[in-house]
């Protein structure tokens, strides 16, 4: 049969299950939590860059160059998370109120000098290792493996910024 514009066209299913030894609630489950994941890395993604525009001061310089490589590893961080939940048979954030949660929260920056920037991203960095440590034991435990040395990598950056900032913002 030949197969018509109208049918190539036709939205096809995007989250079938597959069939990779892990029950249908946990891949629900930890693509839910890889959302939240993602937004919180997207965030922070902008987040960094924006600090990396507006900062001033004697901490210019190397807040300027760190955020640069932070919101270069994060952007980068945001595509694997992605792919993963596709790979887990879930649906990437596909809504326009989905991208919202990618937007970060926080006043303006110009009321920020260069420590509060450096308090707040360190702030945002720990919450996110919080979040990556519980999912990942959480994979671990279901023997996702491959979740589970995801995160692990993530965690290693986010855990390497933290000490990267604190030394920044050391006296
Ligand atoms: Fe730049």
């Amino acid at each position: 049969m030949t197969r018509t514009a109208a049918a190539v066209l036709k939205p096809v299913s995007h989250d079938e299950r597959p069939d990779i030894g892990l029950d249908d609630a946990y891949l629900a489950t930890m693509s839910e939590k890889l959302s939240e994941i993602l937004a919180a890395t997207y965030r922070l993604t902008v987040k960094s860059h924006i600090y990396h525009w507006n900062v001033v001061g004697p901490l210019f310089k190397p807040l300027h160059e760190l955020t640069e490589e932070h919101y270069n590893a994060l952007f980068a961080a945001t595509d694997v998370i992605a792919e993963r939940i596709r790979a887990l048979g879930h649906l990437a954030p596909a809504t326009l109120a989905d991208a919202k949660n990618f937007a970060p929260r926080g006043g303006d920056v110009s009321e920020l000098n260069a420590s509060d920037m450096v308090a707040d991203l360190i702030h945002d960095h720990s919450e996110a290792v919080k979040t990556m440590r519980a999912a990942a034991t959480i994979a671990g435990d279901a023997g996702d493996v491959v979740t589970e040395d995801m995160l692990t990598a993530h965690l290693t950056f986010h855990e390497k910024a933290l000490w990267m900032l604190r030394a920044i913002a050391a006296t």
